[in-house]
């Protein structure tokens, strides 16, 4: 078969999918209208025309103001119904879902809103669709230690409906070590950690998420070809990387996604996934992210094996949802 087929009948497990950044104009419009709110943008298209960024501040402006239009339980479930519906188009098996609940809280939408409303889409989704799909709650390294405190103050009885806690948002100036207590915290809790590290960062921020905040995979990490020692590392200890291709294009990380590390990381032997982390405004769900990043760079049926491999291996799913897959 021809690689693309390939790449898109492939089963998969998705990593690395923040749910807001999942949120189309075309559902955005119609939540709006639902909850009685006014947009500064006319139509689907016109919204649309403002998704043009060159890093990764200027798209977190424009996906924090898209994401005020989730007020109501059931607009969050509709949001993750919405994308796991789609994920299971993709050949997606398994996600893990990243929410920003700082987000919502500081609109004055409840965190109970918001958990219950994903939890309730990812457990149907087990039955409608076949797919196992978790919540990772991230704390927005932009905000105070304080603040991701009395976030996981306000999940803890939530718990249950979370698998493990990331770190989103501004990387430049908010280094991992920020969240080195709340971190330990949610370790003790039994949570499974997460961080963004590395999409614009220097490899010294995937050291500290490595080492400060003992995470399990870093998110992007492509900066890491920067440090020869670092990349030692992560291939040896297997750490995986949830790297996405398109994001970074739109996000102007490479030059150019010819000129994209994947293939780079896949040859110094680390365990990298491709993801989709935010397709309602970078152009393409997971499996546009694979035959995208393998048609520009030339990447092999070999590899694509590995990094559908690499996914399931990296994941937190457990037996329960491996005989889901089966
Ligand atoms: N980086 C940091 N924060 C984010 C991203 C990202 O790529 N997407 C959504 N929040
Ligand atoms: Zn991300």
């Amino acid at each position: 078969a021809r690689l693309p087929e390939l790449l898109r009948a492939m089963p998969k497990a998705e990593l690395h999918i923040h749910i807001e950044g999942s949120l189309e104009p075309e559902l955005i419009f119609a939540l709006a209208q639902r909850n009685g709110l006014q947009l500064p943008y006319a139509s689907v298209a016109e919204l649309r025309s403002a998704y043009a960024f060159c890093n990764l501040q200027s798209f977190l402006d424009i996906y924090y103001a898209g994401a005020s239009v989730l007020r109501h339980e059931q607009d969050f479930y509709d949001l993750a119904h919405a994308y796991l519906a789609r994920a299971a188009r993709d050949r997606v098996l398994h996600a893990e879902i990243f929410f920003d609940p700082q987000t919502h809280t500081a609109r004055g939408v409840a965190i109970e809103t918001v958990i219950d409303g994903l939890h309730r889409a990812c457990a149907e989704a087990r039955t409608g669709l076949g797919i196992s799909a978790t919540l990772i709650l991230c704390f927005l390294r932009h905000l105070s230690e304080k603040a991701a405190f009395e976030t996981l103050e306000q999940a803890e009885p939530l718990l249950d409906k979370i698998v493990g806690v990331g770190l989103d948002s501004s990387e430049q100036g908010h280094p991992p070590e920020k969240f080195a207590r709340v971190f330990a915290r949610c370790r003790e809790r039994g949570l499974h950690l997460v961080a963004h590290a590395g999409e614009e960062g220097p490899p010294a921020y995937i050291w500290s998420a490595l080492d400060v905040l003992r995470v399990e995979r870093i998110d992007h990490g492509v900066q890491a070809v920067h440090d020869a020692a670092l990349m030692q590392r992560l291939a040896h200890q297997r750490i995986a990387l949830t790297v996405c291709p398109l994001s970074n294009q739109k996000l102007c990380v490479f030059p150019s996604l010819a000129q994209h590390n994947l293939g780079r990381l896949l040859d110094a032997g680390l365990a990298a996934t491709v993801n989709s982390d935010d397709p309602a405004y970078f152009g393409g769900y997971i499996n546009e992210n694979f035959t995208q990043v393998f048609a520009a760079t030339g990447l092999t049926a070999r590899q694509a094996y590995q990094l559908a491999f690499n996914s399931f291996e990296a994941s937190f799913a457990g037996n329960a949802d491996k005989r889901l897959w089966q």
